[in-house]
């Protein structure tokens, strides 16, 4: 078993009256200035910014409201919003929204307590001592930043995606109410619970194999967000569904079910030179390369596969052929992601096929001209990236 660390600082106030909380928790990590962040609009529709607003008002707190985040967020609104902090002397950052606005938060957050350009830490360039405080106000359940190290933003100009994870990059508080969530389309909230799903596949398809607990929590997180998927689907404003999605979003990316066990990653790597590349959602993206993925390593760790199928996928284990039992268990996922009306393929994805071109340009992005692998449970190079690509389509 794996040594490990288990950081996980944030706050997390939860529940139907969630959001009534906001200013004090504003107060009680040191915002006075607030910088409030928030993406294309849905926060303003259903009148979530208002109320955050006279909340602040009320409690004597100034703010200002910075709009305009988009999925995949971009390099240049973060550069604006750093400036505008600067400008304006803020002390926090206030994310309202997706993965999407809360991570354009936490790098505004890092660029404002930094001499250089931003894009260092993506580039890997700098690494951070300090950031800005950040609290985020949750309304879609998907990447898990509310509780993640990590921040993803996209190079326009590059047409490049890529993450920073660093202990700086977790958020002081997040309020989450799953009311909220009701308004999320279908096709969001599908493609939140695959990413949900994925950020703990990545790291329960480990090949550490001792770590019960862990294995088993995983496990558990897996089976409810599969449940709860087609409860969701079916009525939007299942409450008590919608809770375990929200939930599940903050466990699944927290760090809790990789503890002892070595995370992968492959997926993830690779779909973010997709939605980098063709401005897809990160989700779908997933789902796209997910079964491909499986069916090209499962021989590296057929048990692996085998447990998934059986206690994750509920398929009845068959000693006598371990192989079928761990190819039937990716099939069954392969069918749930079409369930919930999710792309299991690149071509699905797009509408149309990869070229081979663009198969060469997203595995030389990915694997840095060759320079690195990706996954853990078997290392992907370049050529097996371009396979993965291939098969997909
Ligand atoms: O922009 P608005 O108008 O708010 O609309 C958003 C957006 O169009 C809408 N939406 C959000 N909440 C809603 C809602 N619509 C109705 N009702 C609500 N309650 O949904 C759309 C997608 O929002 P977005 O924030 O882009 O989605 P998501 O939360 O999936 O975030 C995706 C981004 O996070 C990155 C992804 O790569 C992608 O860039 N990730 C971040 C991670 C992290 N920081 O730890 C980990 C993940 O693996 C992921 O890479
Ligand atoms: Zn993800």
């Amino acid at each position: 078993m794996r040594d490990f660390t288990y950081y996980t600082p944030t706050e997390v106030v939860f529940g139907r009256s969630a959001e009534d909380h906001v200013a004090e928790l504003v107060k009680k990590y040191g915002g006075h200035r607030v910088l409030i962040h928030y993406g294309g609009g849905s926060v303003v529709r259903s009148g979530l910014l208002d109320k955050v607003c006279r909340q602040l008002e009320e409690a004597g707190v100034a703010f200002i409201k910075f709009g305009g985040v988009v999925p995949n967020p971009r390099l240049d609104l973060v550069r604006e919003g750093i400036e505008l902090c600067r400008k304006e002397r803020i002390d926090m950052v206030l994310a309202v929204g997706g993965g999407s606005a809360m991570d354009s938060a936490k790098a505004i957050a890092y660029g404002v307590r930094y001499d250089g350009d931003v894009w260092d830490f993506f580039a890997g360039k700098a690494k951070a001592t300090q950031a800005l405080p950040v609290g985020v106000v949750v309304t879609n359940p998907a990447t898990g930043s509310e509780m993640s190290d990590s921040c993803v933003i996209t190079n326009e100009q590059e047409k490049d995606k890529r993450g920073y994870s660093s202990p700086f990059g977790r958020c002081r508080f997040a309020v989450s109410n799953p009311e909220r969530t009701f308004t999320l389309p279908p096709y969001q909230t599908s493609a939140g619970i695959a990413d949900i799903m994925m950020h703990t596949m990545e790291r329960y398809f480990s090949n550490d194999m001792d770590m019960a607990l862990t294995e088993h929590l995983a496990e558990a997180l897996l089976r409810t967000l599969k449940e709860n998927a087609y409860r969701v689907l079916a009525d939007p404003a299942d409450y008590v569904a919608r809770a375990q999605v929200m939930w599940g979003g903050s466990l699944a990316h927290n760090g809790l079910t990789e503890c002892g066990m070595e995370r992968d990653w492959a997926c993830h790597k690779m779909e973010h030179e997709l939605s980098g590349m063709f401005d897809v959602t990160h989700g779908a993206g997933l789902t796209a390369l997910w079964p491909t993925w499986a069916r090209y390593v499962y021989k590296t760790n057929v048990e692996r596969f085998v447990r998934f199928a059986v206690n994750v996928m509920g398929l009845p284990n068959n000693p006598e052929d371990p192989e079928g039992t761990a190819l039937k268990g990716i099939e069954a996922m392969e069918q749930f992601y079409r369930d919930i009306r999710m792309p299991v393929t690149t071509t699905e994805l797009l509408g149309r096929e990869l070229t081979d071109t663009e198969i060469e340009e997203l595995a030389r992005r990915c694997s840095h001209d060759g320079a690195i692998t990706v996954g853990k449970l078997r290392v992907l190079g370049r050529e097996d990236m371009k396979a993965v690509y291939k098969l997909s389509r």
